[in-house]
Parts: structure tokens; sequence; C-alpha cells
């Protein structure tokens, strides 16, 4: 009893010597953050396992400023300096975290789950001329987007008037457009077929935060639990997106300008290379692809449907650009391109921190020395809100504030949706014609209201990287521009 007592003691004393020495010691002992986060990651897991992660960093970032200590070893900023040096410096910035490496496929990692800068560009190298902007602007590519959209544009006839899912049609919508992008003539027709409807609920319904944290953090113990349970996915349960990747990759005839038909070239060149490599390549992008697109078209099309002045100003103002200007190219519609920046902005599809570790030697990060090994990360939530001279009224949707002149340089340098650097977005411009392409013909047709209905939740429901509506449903009406 007496020695257990007094080996109590000296753990209780080693371990409030550690926490000591990491809150005034540790190399990162003078930046600014709680004192408890200092000490022990605690604080930020537990607001990791209840999806709120984004909201505890941006309430740091507002009491403590734009350099914040968020755990022992973990540092947040917001600011452009810190942008160019963590995802941009080299090229490609950083090296990825461990958290990436949830983001394999089939046990098989790929591009987006590589942490080695190095190696991912060999990745990308591979077939990222397939999400260049001429690639995506090819007219056999983008008449495949163009389908999707008339065929959104039939659901949304046939229901004129009447209350319709947009979670689910946008959802559909950006499945379809994903899978045609890399699969054509083999992709998915989820806005029309209920059998492939299937796959979109699937993807969009499931959830997978705690298990993805669970696995992030206690290896060991996930190890034991899939092998009880037999869960090995990320996120689904029935496993059927998971059989149409694998078979669609191994045997669809697909068109020569689809992300397959590279990802194919490269196996052909190197037949070392694993055979579920390509697989789990496809997977990450779909994946990417789907809830993105998806839940930035519903964040936006909901706003510009909330029955206020402010929205209804929006929609006129781009009515009037898009039926003045019918023929114009996407790239002449700079209203368009404002109102989709600006949903984009303040309702970042991925809207929460991207870790990065600072390399072996240590960094200089926006003035603040920092040893190897630590991770440092920015946010898309809090880059677009924090500098209020760049981004005055920051939670006010303003699309006019993507049209001035001055301050234009910072905002874009501020404009986080799609990361930074060579290790940002490769879908941008896929996302960006998919969003253009819709909204055109939406509001050059109709005019959207939330329906009477609604009463889903529309705040934003983080999942392990996205974040989506918290209701999973959005009940908008569609009406002819002539009925008002
Ligand atoms: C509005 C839509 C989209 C947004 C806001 C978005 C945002 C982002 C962001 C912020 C990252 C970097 C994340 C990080 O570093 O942790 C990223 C990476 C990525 N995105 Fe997107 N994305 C969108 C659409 C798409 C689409 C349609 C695809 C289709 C393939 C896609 C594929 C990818 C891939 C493969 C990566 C990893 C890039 C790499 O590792 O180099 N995204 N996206």
């Amino acid at each position: 009893m007496g020695i257990s007592y007094v080996w109590a003691e000296v753990l209780g004393l080693l371990i409030t010597s550690f926490m000591l020495y990491r809150s005034w010691f540790a190399p990162l002992a003078r930046l600014p953050g709680p004192l408890i986060c200092s000490m022990t990651r605690l604080p930020l897991m537990y607001h990791e396992f209840h999806g709120d992660r984004r909201l505890f960093i941006h309430s740091l970032h507002m009491q403590y400023g734009p350099v914040v200590r968020v755990a022992p070893n973990e540092v947040s900023y917001a600011t452009r300096e810190a942008v160019k040096e963590i995802y941009a410096s080299g090229g490609s910035g950083y090296d990825k975290s461990s958290f990436y490496s949830l983001f394999q496929n089939f046990e098989t990692g790929n591009m987006f789950s590589t942490l080695q800068k190095d190696e991912h560009a060999a990745v990308k190298k591979q077939f990222a001329e397939r999400y260049s902007k001429i690639h995506v602007s090819k007219p056999e590519v983008s008449s495949v987007i163009q389908e999707n959209v008339d065929a959104f544009m039939s659901r949304a006839t046939e229901r004129l008037g009447a209350s319709v899912d947009i979670y689910d049609l946008l959802h559909c919508f950006s499945l379809d457009g994903i899978t045609g992008h890399l699969f054509h003539p083999s992709g998915l027709h989820s806005q029309s077929d209920p059998k492939d409807h299937k796959f979109m609920e699937e993807l969009s319904y499931s959830s997978g935060l705690r298990r993805a944290y669970f696995r992030h953090y206690f290896p060991t113990l996930w190890w034991v639990y899939s092998k009880v349970t037999g869960v090995t996915r990320r996120r689904g349960v029935s496993g059927l997106v998971d059989a149409y990747v694998l078979k669609t990759a191994r045997e669809a005839t697909v068109d020569p300008h689809t992300v397959l038909d590279k990802l194919r070239t490269a196996d052909a060149r190197n037949p070392q290379r694993p055979a579920l490599l390509s697989a789990s390549e496809c997977m990450d992008h779909l994946a990417a692809g789907i809830d993105t697109t998806g839940d930035g078209l519903c964040f936006l099309m909901h706003h510009l449907s909330r029955p206020t002045p402010a929205s209804r100003r929006v929609q006129e103002k781009l009515r009037e650009e898009l039926v003045q200007h019918p023929g114009k190219s996407l790239d002449d519609l700079p209203y368009l391109d404002a109102v989709v920046k600006e949903g984009l902005r303040v309702f970042s599809p991925i809207p929460m921190s991207f870790p990065r570790v600072v390399p072996s030697g240590g960094r200089v990060v926006d003035g603040v020395p920092l040893p190897g090994g630590t991770i440092v990360s920015c946010q898309p939530y809090t880059l677009h809100r924090f500098d209020t001279d760049v981004f005055p009224d920051p939670d006010e949707f303003v699309p006019e504030r993507w049209l001035a002149a001055e301050r234009a340089a910072e905002r874009n340098q501020l404009f986080f949706a799609f990361a930074a650097g060579g290790r940002g977005c490769i879908g941008k411009h896929l996302a960006l014609l998919e969003m253009k392409l819709l909204l055109r013909d939406v509001y050059s047709t109709y005019r959207t209201r939330v329906a009477p209905d609604m009463v889903a939740s529309m705040e934003q429901d983080d999942q392990t990287i996205s974040s989506r509506p918290k209701g999973r449903k959005c009940l908008v009406t569609f009406e002819k521009l002539n009925d008002f």
C-alpha cells in the first residue's frame, strides 16, 4: 500500500513536470493560446470527436490572435504569410501530417493520402492534365457535365412550384459529374436511375467522423475493432460504392479523355504498380468530388433562395447578367464568378484545418521560429473571416466584394476554399465548371425560393474533412421567371 502510494506520487510528479515543461519551457512556450492546450492535446481531441474542431480553432483565433498554439505540438495560423510558407514554399509547401493516412482506400495509398511531397509530385504527374482548365473545357468533357445539368433542369421542371430536395438532387448531380469525368461512358446516372441513386445515398448520408478520429488516434484499438466487427471502410456500410469502383477500374470501357484512361496508361507503362493503386485513386476522386461540389452548391442555392431582400437582390443581379449575355463564355460573367466565390468563402465545403509538418531543422512561419515536427495549419473558415480589413462584415454574403479592385490581391491570397500550392485541390476547374454551368441554367430560367415546408437545419455539420448541411435536406421551389 505504502509503496504504491509512493509510486503514484512519483508518477504524478513526472506528469506534472512534463506538462509544466510543455507550457513554460518547450520551444512553443511563448506562443499565445490557452494554458491547458499547451499541456495536453485533450481539449483539441474533445472538439475533434464532437465535430466542432473548426469552431473551436476559430474561437481561439478570435481570442488569441492570428497565431495560436492549439495543442502541445500544434500551431494554427490565420495569415497570408503562413499560407504562403506552409502550403506553397518550394511549390507544394510542407509534407502532410499522418492524419492523411486515413484517406487510403482498399488499404492502398493515393495522391491525397501521400504524405511526402516528392512522392506526391510523382503521382500527380500521371493524371494532373485531366483536371487542367484546358482539359475540362474540351467539348467532349464539358458536354458530359452539360448533360448532367440538363438532367437537373428536367427534375426541376417536372416539379415546378413544388418542394424539391436539392440536397439529394445536387449530390446526385455531383456524383454523376465526377463518375462521368473518371469513367465516361461508365459513369453513374443517379439523377434519373433509382439503382444508381443508392450510391449517392451511401456516400452522402453516412457519417464517419468519430470512426476516422478513433482510427487516427488509436490505430491498435481500431485494428482490433475492425477484426472483431469486420468494419474496415471509412464510410458507408454496404460496400456498394467500393464494389462499383473496383469493378469499373478493372473492367469498364472508358473514353480516351477520362481520368481512368490516363491511369491505365500509367499501369501499362509500369507493370510493378500495385494492382489497386488506380482503384484507390478513383475512389478518392469520387469521394472528393461528390460532397464538396454538392454541399457547396446546396449551401449557396439555399442562401440565394432565402426570403430576404439581400438574397432576392443577388438572384436578380445574377439573372440580369445571365439574361443579358446569353451566349457569353463563363469567363466573361463576372457576377456569376463573384457569387460562386462568395459562396465558397462563406460556406467552404472543406472549412477546417489542413495539417502539415514543419520540416526537420525547423522553419520560421510568419516570423515565428518552429522546431521540425511541429504540426501547422490554416483553415478556410478562419482565413475567410479573420482579417476584417480585407473581408469587412465577414459573415455577410456580399458577392460585390469580389468585384472591387481595392485589396483584390489580398482577398485572393486569403481565399483558401481550394487550399493553395501544389497540394491544393486538383478538381478545382472541374468543380467550378460544374457549379457555374448549373447556376447559369437554373438562374437564367427559374427563380428559387426556400419551400414553405423546409424545416431542416442548414447549419454546417463538420465531417472528417468536409462540412455538410446538418439536416441533410434542403427543400426549395423552382418558379418560372415570368411567374413572379
Ligand atoms: C467546390 C468543390 C471543391 C472544393 C471546395 C475542394 C476543396 C479541396 C481542398 C481544400 C483540398 C485540399 C485539402 C487538404 O490539403 O487537406 C482539395 C484537395 C483535393 N481535391 Fe478538391 N475540392 C472540390 C472539388 C473537387 C472535385 C470535383 C474533385 C474531383 C476529382 C476534387 C479532388 C481533389 C483531390 C484529388 C484533392 C487532393 C489533391 C492532392 O493531394 O494534390 N476536389 N480539395
